[in-house]
């Protein structure tokens, strides 16, 4: 026998898939299941669902190697496990709070199957109080089987630990191998320990292991987890506020950013002004988290804030694209950029799909590109409604002959263009940059009528 970590996660989506590879690199035997048969045939062949930077290639390879392995049978895959990783969506109630009912499946499917001890470790992102429920809920369903099998409580052993995942999309890999920190939540030593057998070997010692694992209650980690995302999205909202207040008062945000950057105890991350957060994580999380410290009796309107402000930049934005142009319909307007972020397919809340839905509501002709253009047709189209806006294969296809270009999305292959090859193939070289990628200054001088976001 070897001592090598038997470990099964369960959802094998943006976070599940990455972490599963993540711990096949460190040399662990990895099973990955997922209530999407169709998905587990696709990853058993070495095709992975969505984009994500050096994925495909870890897929291969640890398929290839054998310690990577897809189940299909939830039974079987709990039945192999130590250490079970929940994975699986909590996706947004229409009230704002987080839909749980994929754990209770969970919870439900782990007692059925569970077999002397493991240990489950919730991933997914939930509010304060769900490993406790979660806990309860397994001691429920195997209360049940005890008294239908006759068996005894010391045949079925667990603990829940809670693990936030801190993976951002488009660096999931690199954000597994070199983490910011380890958080985990536990109710005891013994989960502990095995939580740091199984991350210790991405160290280089245990000194610095050490500096990065942090240990607290389950309920704590819960909070780290929204709140780490709730704290992202608050700063964005508030260099947003900023970057109107630069632009009515002729100052420039980009400028304001770094200064208060500079100051350590704010940092210069996530001060980037533009069209908004979108994705699967940010704007859900922070409804949810809002929505349970109401549940506490807790007044987060401040979270309630950081989302209006974030909805009300995609009017603000066409706005300024109306009150410049004047007429929109008819013009042929160039979009760059569809996707949440750069190097991702995720079209998730995304602020350029809301942008481009307000410019199609205004009758005006867009030419439409982005670098993720073929895997977004290809896996599950366009949202409905933008089912017949015209697609390009390049970013100067998309501006020929284009009354405007607007870019909402700030990938590099936009910084990196021939500015005055672009200028030149435009009708109207005007620029509505709503990422704020390129320099006024410049833009000016190369001929451009050029509007970023809160700049001079
Ligand atoms: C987020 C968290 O960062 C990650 O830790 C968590 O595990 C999952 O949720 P992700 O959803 O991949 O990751 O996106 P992120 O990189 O956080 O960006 C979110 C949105 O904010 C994007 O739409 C991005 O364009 C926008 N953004 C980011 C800004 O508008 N300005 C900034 O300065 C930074």
């Amino acid at each position: 026998m070897d001592n090598k970590i038997r470990i099964t996660i369960l959802g094998l989506g943006h976070v599940g898939l990455p972490t599963a590879l993540g711990f096949a690199q460190i040399g662990w035997e990895v099973i990955g299941t997922d209530n999407d048969l169709d998905k587990l045939d696709l990853i058993s062949e070495g095709v992975v669902p969505f984009y994500e930077p050096g994925i495909s290639e870890m897929l291969k390879k640890y398929l290839g190697q054998g310690n990577f392995k897809v189940e299909k049978n939830q039974s079987q895959a709990i039945k192999d496990a130590q250490c079970i990783f929940v994975c699986v969506g909590t996706p947004q109630n229409s009230d704002g709070s987080a839909d749980l009912s994929q754990l209770e499946t969970v919870a439900k499917t782990i007692a059925e199957n569970i077999s002397g001890y493991k240990l489950i470790v919730e991933k997914s992102t939930t509010p304060v109080t769900t490993a406790a429920n979660l806990r309860l809920s397994i001691q429920r369903h195997i209360d049940t089987r005890i008294k239908k099998q006759g068996k005894t409580s010391d045949d079925f052993e667990f603990d829940v630990a809670v693990n936030p995942e801190f993976l951002k999309e488009g660096t999931a890999i690199s954000d597994f191998m070199c983490p910011d920190r380890i958080v985990v939540g536990v109710d005891n030593e013994k989960s502990r320990q095995l939580l740091k057998a199984i991350y210790l070997p991405l160290f280089e010692s245990e000194d610095v292991f050490e500096e990065k694992f942090m240990v607290t209650d389950v309920n704590t980690a819960e909070i780290i987890k929204h709140a780490s995302n709730a704290f992202l999205a608050t700063k964005i909202s508030f260099i947003n506020m900023l970057a109107d207040l630069c632009e009515a008062a002729d100052a420039n945000v980009a400028d304001v950013a770094k200064g208060i950057g500079m100051d350590k105890r704010i940092g210069p991350s996530f001060l980037n002004a533009g069209i908004g957060f979108g994705g699967y994580c940010l704007p859900k999380d922070i409804r949810a988290f809002s929505w349970i410290a109401s549940q506490y009796g807790v007044d987060f309107s401040l979270l309630r804030e950081v989302d209006k402000i974030n909805l009300d930049r995609i009017h603000k934005f066409v706005d300024k694209v109306k009150k410049i142009l004047w007429v929109l319909k008819g013009k042929n307007i160039a979009v760059w950029g569809l996707s949440f972020k750069p190097n991702t397919d995720d079209i998730r809340e995304s602020p350029a799909i809301a942008v481009v839905n307000k410019l199609l509501k205004l009758e005006s002709n867009l030419k439409v590109y982005d670098p993720s253009i073929s895997d977004i047709l290809e896996k599950g189209g366009l949202p409905t409604g933008l089912e017949s806006i015209e697609t390009y294969s390049t970013p100067i296809s998309a501006a020929t002959n284009a009354d405007a270009l607007v870019i909402l999305t700030e990938w590099n292959e936009f910084k990196e263009i021939d500015l005055i090859e672009l200028k030149e193939n435009m009708a109207v070289p005007i620029i509505f940059d709503g990422r704020n990628i390129y320099e006024s200054k410049e833009m000016r001088e190369i001929g451009f009528e050029y509007y970023g976001i809160g700049l001079r």
